[in-house]
C-alpha cells in the first residue's frame, strides 16, 4: 500500500518540488495551499497529487484539510510542515502584525498540523514528521527576527516531539535548508540577494529538488533511526559570514 503524504504549502517552491518527488516516488500525496488557485491548478494537472486549501495558522481549517485528505486518500503517514511566510523588517520598525502573522503561520502551524495527525500515527505505529526550518533559524538574519525566532522555534518543538513519539514508530525531523531559488527568495531586494549568494560557499542559491531529495529520504521506510535532527543544506553558508 502507498503511503500518504501531506506537504503544506505544497504548490510552489520547495513544497511544490516535494510534492513532485514524492509523487514521482509512488507516494499518494496531497498538497496544502492558502490562495493561488492557478499554482494548485498546474500542480495537480502535472503531478495528479490532491491540492486542498486552508490557512495553516487557523486550527479550524488544519482539522478540515486533514479529514478532507484522509477521506480521499487515506490516514496521513507523512507530514511535511513546509507552509512559511516572511514578512522582513528590521525590528526596530517591525510593527505587531509583521511579527504576528509569522508565528502564526511559521509556528502555530506547527500545532495545528501536526496536532491533527499524531494520535493517528502513534496507533498506527508508524509516522513521519517532517519540518522545513531554514538557515536563518540556525545563524539570524538581518530584517529576520521573526522569521528567525519561527524557525529556531521549529527545531525545539522537532526535538521535544522527536523525544514523545520515538517509541512510537514516529520519526520527528527539521530540514533546514539555505537560500533555495523560489519566489520567497527572489523577493530579496537584488542587491541584498547578490551580497548573500556572493557568500554562499558553493556559489549558487540551492534549488528544491535538493530538499525534495533529503525529505524523500526522511519519508521512507529505511529513516527510521532518524529522528530529533535538523539536516541542513546551505552550500556551507553556515560556515561563513
Ligand atoms: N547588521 C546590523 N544592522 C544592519 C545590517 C547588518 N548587517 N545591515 C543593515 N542593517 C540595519 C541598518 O543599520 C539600518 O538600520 P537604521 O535604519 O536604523 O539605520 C537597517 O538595517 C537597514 O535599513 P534600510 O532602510 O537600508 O533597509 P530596509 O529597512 O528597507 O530593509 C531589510 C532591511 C529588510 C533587512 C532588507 O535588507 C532585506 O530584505 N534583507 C534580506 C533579508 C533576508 O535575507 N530575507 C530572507 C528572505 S528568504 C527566506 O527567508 C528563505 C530562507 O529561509 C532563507
Amino acid at each position: 500500500m502507498a503511503r500518504v503524504a501531506l506537504v503544506t504549502g505544497g504548490t510552489r517552491g520547495i513544497g511544490r518540488a516535494i510534492v513532485e518527488r514524492l509523487s514521482a516516488d509512488g507516494f499518494k500525496v496531497a498538497a496544502g495551499y492558502s490562495g493561488n488557485e492557478a499554482a494548485a491548478e498546474s500542480l495537480k494537472q502535472e503531478t495528479g497529487a490532491m491540492v486542498i486549501k486552508g490557512n495553516v495558522g487557523n486550527f479550524a481549517d488544519c482539522q478540515h484539510a486533514v479529514k478532507a485528505v484522509e477521506a480521499e486518500l487515506g490516514p496521513i503517514d507523512i507530514l511535511v510542515n513546509n507552509a512559511g511566510i516572511t514578512r522582513d523588517g528590521v525590528f526596530h520598525r517591525m510593527k505587531s502584525e509583521q511579527w504576528s502573522e509569522v508565528i502564526r503561520v511559521n509556528m502555530d502551524s506547527l500545532f495545528n498540523m501536526t496536532r491533527q495527525v499524531i494520535e493517528g500515527m502513534r496507533d498506527r505505529a508508524w509516522g513521519r514528521i517532517i519540518n522545513i526550518s531554514s538557515i536563518n533559524g540556525q545563524k539570524g538574519q538581518v530584517g529576520q527576527t521573526n522569521y528567525s525566532a519561527a524557525k529556531a522555534g521549529m527545531i525545539g518543538f522537532t526535538k521535544a516531539l522527536a523525544l514523545e513519539n520515538a517509541k512510537k514508530g514516529v520519526t520527528v525531523n527539521c530540514i533546514a535548508p539555505g537560500y533555495i531559488d523560489t519566489e520567497m527568495v527572489q523577493a530579496v531586494p537584488e542587491k541584498v540577494l547578490e551580497g548573500i549568494v556572493a557568500q554562499i560557499p558553493v556559489g549558487r542559491l540551492g534549488r528544491g529538488d535538493e530538499i525534495a531529495d533529503m525529505v524523500a529520504f526522511l519519508a521512507g521506510e529505511r529513516a527510521g533511526y532518524v529522528t530529533g535532527t535538523t539536516l541542513s543544506l546551505n552550500g556551507g553558508q553556515y560556515l561563513v559570514g
